[in-house]
C-alpha cells in the first residue's frame, strides 16, 4: 500500500492480540512501527519477534497517564521521527451485570478505553497539525455500534471512540490530518481467552464463542491482521479522502 513506507507508526497496546497483528502489517509495509504498551517487556519482546520482517521497537506506555504517554512519545520523537499514524489500540473489557458494577471497574475501563484514546491523540495532534499531515486510526468495536448485555461499561467506551473520532475528524479536517475509527467483530484474543479478565469466561465459555461466530455471514472470524489491513488503508494515501469513518471488519455481521 502506497504511503506507509518508512512513516512512522505507533501502536497502542501492540503487545498482544489485535495490536501486535496491526503492528506485522505496517511492519510489512516497510513502516517504522513502535509498540507502545503498558508492558514494557512484552512491547519490546513483541518488537523483537518483528524485527526480523522490518523495524519495530518497543516502548513502554500507559495510555491512562499523561506523563506516561508524554515520555513514550518524546523517546519516538526524539529516536525517530514525528509520529505520521497513531492506532489507538489498547483497551481492556470484562463482562459483569449491570447492577454489579463496580465504580472501580467502570473506571477501568473508561480510563483505557476512552481516556487513553484523549490523552495519546492530544499528544500527537499538534506536531501533526504543524506538518499539515497525520493519521489518527482509533479501534472501536461492533461493540461501539450496538449495546451488547453485560457490557455497558465496555460498550458506552467504545460508543464514545466513534464520537471522539467524528467530532475530531471535523476538527481536523482543514489541516490535512484525518481521524478514522475501525469496528472489530470478533478476534480471538487474551481479551476473550485471559485466565483472570477474559470474557469468555464469564460468559459462557464456548458456547458463547460459537454463538457469536455462528452469526457471521462470511464464516469465520476475524484475525489480528484483518484489522491491521484495514488500519493500514485508512493510513495509507488510498485513505487519503476518508475521515470520521467507523469501519466495519466483522465478516458482515454488523452492515451499519
Ligand atoms: N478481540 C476482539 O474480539 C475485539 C473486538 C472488538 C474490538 N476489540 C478491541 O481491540 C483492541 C485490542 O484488543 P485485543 O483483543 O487485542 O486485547 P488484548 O488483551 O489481546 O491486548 C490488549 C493490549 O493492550 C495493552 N494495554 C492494556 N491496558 C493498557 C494501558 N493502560 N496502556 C497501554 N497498553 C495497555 C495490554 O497490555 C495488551 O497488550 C481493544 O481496544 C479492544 O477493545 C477487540
Amino acid at each position: 500500500m502506497e504511503g506507509l513506507q518508512d512513516k512512522t507508526v505507533v501502536v497502542t497496546g501492540g503487545a498482544s492480540g489485535i495490536g501486535l497483528g496491526i503492528a506485522r502489517v505496517f511492519v510489512g509495509f516497510a513502516s517504522r512501527v513502535v509498540i507502545a504498551d503498558r508492558d514494557g517487556g512484552a512491547a519490546v519482546k513483541a518488537a523483537a519477534g518483528l524485527a526480523s520482517r522490518g523495524m519495530c521497537r518497543g516502548v513502554a506506555c500507559d495510555v491512562t497517564d499523561r506523563a506516561s504517554v508524554d515520555r513514550a512519545i518524546g523517546e519516538v520523537e526524539a529516536e525517530i521521527g514525528p509520529v505520521d499514524v497513531l492506532v489507538n489500540n489498547a483497551g481492556v473489557s470484562s463482562a459483569v451485570p449491570f447492577v454489579e458494577l463496580s465504580d472501580s471497574e467502570w473506571a477501568r475501563v473508561v480510563a483505557v478505553n476512552l481516556t487513553g484514546v484523549f490523552l495519546a491523540s492530544q499528544r500527537v495532534l499538534p506536531p501533526m497539525l504543524e506538518r499539515g499531515r497525520g493519521r489518527i486510526v482509533n479501534i472501536s468495536s461492533m461493540a461501539g455500534k450496538e449495546g451488547l448485555p453485560q457490557l455497558a461499561h465496555y460498550c458506552a467506551t467504545k460508543f464514545g471512540v466513534i464520537g471522539l473520532t467524528q467530532s475530531l475528524a471535523l476538527e481536523v479536517a482543514s489541516s490535512g490530518v484525518t481521524v478514522n475509527a475501525v469496528c472489530p467483530g470478533v478476534v480471538r484474543t487474551p481479551l476473550w481467552d485471559d485466565p483472570a479478565s477474559g470474557i469468555l469466561g464469564q460468559m459462557g465459555g464456548e458456547r458463547a464463542w460459537d454463538a457469536f461466530v455462528g452469526g457471521i455471514p462470511l464464516g469465520r472470524p476475524q484475525t489480528a491482521e484483518d484489522i491491521g489491513h484495514a488500519c493500514a488503508y485508512l493510513a495509507s494515501d488510498h485513505g487519503a479522502n476518508v475521515t470520521g469513518e467507523a469501519l466495519n471488519v466483522s465478516g458482515g455481521q454488523q452492515m451499519h
